[in-house]
């Protein structure tokens, strides 16, 4: 697809195994990129890359006191450059305060905060090589109330203000900072939480009502805009946080 502005970038999404990141590694691809997914499980990873000839994949446990670093190592050593950073990988965990425990905030925010943290530092020089961006991914409840849920919310918080920071403290650099803030979305997110399937069709059904759109959204629906924001056309767009979430916000 050589008229594509994204045709040859190096892009890297993680959590492209499963849902969001898997749809993303594929438009990533379809429009041209040069694709590293990355996430845990080497079989699920292998699923999305036999989708496209433009995705290669990296087993990789992020909270790894030295995947970051290996991660971006990989996709510029891999192709001399990198252009994009999609930090997509995360994980939600229902915790009410009473049941408050150290070890899944602490695992909690070492995957959705830290680890798209020491991502973007390592990325850091390759971006400012080429003026690349990082798109990371919000949720809903990165700017509204979670209850029963308040350690995702803050961590999701933390993401966007990690966003408008980084936008302002790169914009120098030419290198643009956005997220994407998706409503509820089919994705394993729900089962990987470790919901019963009952309760996590009847998690569905409520979010569905909730929607003025009528329904939940796809991983394809929020993967373009990611895509979007990523591209090199989307010159003066930075520190933004876009939702997509079937009009969810305004209610
Ligand atoms: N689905 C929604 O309704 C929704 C709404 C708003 C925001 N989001 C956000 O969207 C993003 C993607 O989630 P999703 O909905 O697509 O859920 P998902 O299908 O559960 O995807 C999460 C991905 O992250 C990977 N991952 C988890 N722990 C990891 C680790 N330690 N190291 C590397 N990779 C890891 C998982 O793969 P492995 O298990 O193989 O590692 C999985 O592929 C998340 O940040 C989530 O918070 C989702």
């Amino acid at each position: 697809m050589p008229d594509s502005r994204l045709h040859d970038r190096v892009v890297i999404v993680t959590g492209a195994g499963s849902g969001i990141g898997r749809a993303a590694a594929l438009a990533f691809a379809r429009a041209g990129a040069h694709v590293l997914g990355v996430g845990r499980r080497p079989d699920a990873l292998q699923q999305t890359a036999d989708q496209h000839p433009g995705i290669a994949v990296l087993a990789a446990d992020l909270t790894a006191a030295d995947a970051p670093q290996a991660v971006i190592d990989a996709a510029a050593g891999r192709w001399g450059r990198l252009d994009v950073l999609v930090n997509n990988a995360g994980v939600t965990a229902v915790m009410p305060l009473a049941d408050t425990d150290a070890t899944r905030v602490n695992d909690l925010l070492a995957l959705n905060v830290t680890a798209p943290s020491l991502l973007a530092q390592a990325a850091l020089p390759y971006l400012r090589a080429h003026r690349g961006t990082i798109v990371n991914v919000s949720s809903t409840y990165g700017h509204r109330p979670l209850p029963g849920a308040a350690h995702y919310a803050a961590s999701k918080a933390a993401i966007e203000q990690l966003t408008r920071s980084w936008a302002l403290e790169l914009a120098a650099d030419g290198i643009r900072v956005n997220a994407v803030a998706p409503g509820p979305t089919a994705s394993e997110a729900l089962t990987a939480a470790g919901l019963s399937e009952a309760v996590v069709q009847q998690i569905e059904q409520d979010e569905a009502a909730r929607i003025p759109l009528g329904r939940r959204g796809t991983p394809e629906e929020v993967a373009a805009w990611l895509v979007h924001l990523a591209d090199p056309a989307a010159t003066w767009i930075t520190g933004q946080i876009l939702t997509v979430d079937g009009g969810l916000e305004l209610t």
